[in-house]
Order: structure tokens, then sequence, then C-alpha cells
């Protein structure tokens, strides 16, 4: 992709390094733009050598006069990060008294905006007020980060981490998914035993968090269903958390009128305790507690939706493969994802794994193990562009 990547004057220009290092190492060619005042915080010789390419620090460059306008036409996308109170004003304003005001104006890309300032400058009125104006007209503003900030202050302001940026820029433009919207369940859910223990499993939460960032990469609308995680939801994609199967399984079937496709990469625990103890439990010899199984989510929501395209996850040891198809027809799933739990393997908090896709219409394919993205690059587009290789 080709990014145009204006960087103005605020303090968390100094992250911008390696977001730049990123983008290109993952194959986008960047052009960076900045302003004055971003000289002075980040080295245009840094950025220079990052983006191999000159960087754009000049307002008038008599070799490059209409640079404004080709930037603007020769880009796929434009992102600004950090975005000043200042540049946002003029932005919002329609000034062009910069390289990176002029190129903003004269670009009819998609344009993706990360301001970051002090919380009162941020929460000023002026500023939400030109925040607004730039979604009216279609460009992309993400929110600043709750947090402590370099002048001292604590509150919204913080730039998102550089995972967030990467993960908003490098959406597909052709957004082949548009349209389609996608709830996946993530991590573990938890059944408390008594105030302070719970019971679980390993699920990390890798997979499903994988499967979701590639869904938004391609342009789907995603809704991120999470119960325990090891790792941060992506800021970037509408989550919400539970706690129990049973609170789960009462999310989705709020949402899911809302949505297409539900993908049910989570670990939902199968048993919870039958009745929860009201005091800590004490140390004793032996303790036996009684469990009751969980709800089953995805025969329930075929049951409520009959309608709706659901993909479970299975993961089985000895015997799997039998056993995931036949969960398949009982549960009405449109697909299953296999996998397997062998004595040198275990795909649960790994960052790699090992899947077979098994579909209604049988179809089956047994991909390598790979890093999790990757799973998920592929298993997304096997199940939503049609592709086999
Ligand atoms: C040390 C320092 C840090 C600053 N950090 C920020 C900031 O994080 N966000 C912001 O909106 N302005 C910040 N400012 C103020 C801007 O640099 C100032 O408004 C400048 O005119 C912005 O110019 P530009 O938008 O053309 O880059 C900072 C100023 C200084 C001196």
């Amino acid at each position: 992709m080709r990014i145009v990547f204006g960087i103005s004057g605020g303090i968390a220009a100094y992250k911008i390094p390696q977001v730049i290092r990123r983008l290109v190492q993952r194959g986008h060619e960047v052009e960076v733009v900045m302003t004055q005042a971003a000289t002075q915080i980040v080295s245009p010789f840094l950025l220079q050598t990052l983006s191999k390419k000159p960087v754009w620090v000049k307002d008038f460059d008599v070799r490059r006069p209409l640079a404004h306008i080709e930037l603007g036409d020769w880009c796929d996308v434009m992102v600004v990060a950090p975005a000043t109170a200042n540049t946002v004003a003029k932005f919002a304003g329609g000034l062009a008294d910069n390289l990176l005001t002029a190129t903003f104006l004269a670009c009819d890309k998609r344009k993706v905006i990360f301001p970051a300032m002090n919380v009162k400058m941020y929460e000023n009125p002026l500023t939400r007020r030109n925040i607004e104006i730039l979604r009216s007209v279609g460009c992309e503003v993400y929110e600043p980060e709750v947090g402590e900030l370099a002048c001292g202050y604590k509150g919204r302001g913080r730039l998102p981490d550089e995972e967030v940026i990467l993960g908003v820029v490098d959406r597909d433009p052709l957004k082949p998914l548009e349209g389609l919207r996608v709830v996946v369940t993530t991590g573990a859910t938890i059944e408390p035993v008594d105030p302070v223990r719970y019971l679980s499993n390993f699920s990390s939460g890798k997979m499903g968090i994988a499967l979701a960032k590639r869904l938004y990469a391609l342009g789907a609308e995603v809704l991120l269903v999470a119960g325990k995680t090891d790792m941060p939801l992506p800021a970037y994609i509408p989550s919400q958390q539970v706690r129990t199967t049973e609170d789960m399984l009462l999310t989705l079937q709020q949402v899911m009128a809302r949505y297409d496709v539900l993908l049910m990469a989570a670990a939902p625990a199968d048993f919870r305790v039958s009745r929860l103890s009201e005091e800590k439990i004490k140390r004793s010899g032996t303790l036996s507690l009684d469990l009751v199984a969980n709800p089953d989510i995805l025969a329930t929501l075929h049951q409520n939706y009959p309608t709706k395209r659901l993909i479970g996850f299975s993961l089985e040891m000895k015997g799997g493969e039998a056993y995931a198809k036949e969960k398949m027809v009982k549960k009405g799933l449109d697909a299953i994802v296999l996998n397997m739990v062998s004595p040198d393997f275990h795909p649960m908090g790994s960052d790699e794994n090992e899947v077979t896709i098994y579909t209604a219409s049988g179809e089956e394919w047994r991909l390598a193990r790979l890093p999790k993205h990757l799973v998920a690059e592929k298993v997304i587009a096997y199940l939503f562009l049609g592709e086999r290789e």
C-alpha cells in the first residue's frame, strides 16, 4: 500500500519511527511529511533512514513545487499521527498553510487521523468540534487513549500503541469483506467457585484476536466477545468482555440479531459449580466440587438464529476428527476448525497453531503448523473469500 504519513508537532511523535519501520517491513511504501514543529521532536534523518525515502519537511521545495498535489494523488491512504490540536484545527478549517495541511486538503483518499495532546486540549469544545467536523467529512479520527500523558496530566490524550496504528492503517483499501458483520468470540470463560477462585482453561485468546484483526483488516464489521485473555484486545475493534459461559451466551443472544456470522473461537468452560460458595473455602484434606454442565452456546444459538452462519472451533485429542465432524452436524454449523492437542504440541497459549477445516458441504482442508496470524489469514480466506490455496 502507498502511505503518506503525516507527523505534526506532538510529543508522541517520538513513537512514530517504530511505526514507520514496521510499515516498511510489511511491504508498504511510505512518504513521510513533517511539520516544522514535528522536526523539533523527532529527527527527519531517522525517519528518512527508516522509510528509505527522503522526508518531506520543506513547505516550498523548488525541486517539487507541486508535492502536495502529487502526494495526495500517489497515496492509497493518508495517515496523520500524532495530529496536534493545531493541525486538527487547520484540517477542520480547510487551511493549507504548510505541506502537511495542503496535502491533506488536496488528498481525496482514505484519511486516518490519530490526535494526541494534553487532556484539557483534547476535551476543549473547540477541539471536539474540529474532530466532529473531520468525521462528518469522512475522515477516520481515532480517540486517543486514557493514561499518563507526557505533560504530567492523566486522562484522554495518549497516542494509541503502535499495534493499534498498524492495525488501522493496514486495512485493505479494497475491503473485500465490507458489509459482512461478524462476531468473534475469544479467550476462556471463567466459572467462580468462591469469592477468590475460579475454574477455567488455558485458552490465551490469541487465535480469536488474530481472526478478529484479519476480518477487520479485510473490511468486515467485527465485534469481539472476549472472556479472559492473556493479551490486550485491539482497541480499534469494538469488544464486549464477559466472564462466565452463561454471560457469553447471553451477550451473543443479544447481539447476534445485528450480525451475519459467529466465529466461536473462545473456549467456554463446559462446567460450573452447582452451588457457589459465598465464603472463601478453607483448606482441608480433600474437596469435592459438584459440577453441572453449562449451556451449549453454539447449539443454543443455532436454535435461536437458524439462518445465521455459525463457525465452530474444536480442540480435541485422539479421535478428534470424527468428534469435530459430529459436533458440526449436531450443532448445525457451517464449518468447524479443528485444533489437535498432541504429546508434542498444545495450541492453547502457543503462538502457533495447526488446524484442519471441515465444512458442512463435505470439504476438508488441512493447514501446516503456522504462526496464529497466518492461520487466521488462511482460515478467513478459505471461509469467506473462497480461496483454496
Ligand atoms: C514539548 C512540546 C510538546 C508538545 N506536545 C503537543 C502535543 O502532544 N499535542 C499537541 O496538540 N500539541 C503539542 N505541542 C504544541 C504544538 O507543538 C504546537 O501547537 C505547534 O504549533 C504545532 O504545530 P504543528 O501542528 O504544525 O505541528 C507541544 C509543544 C511542545 C513545545
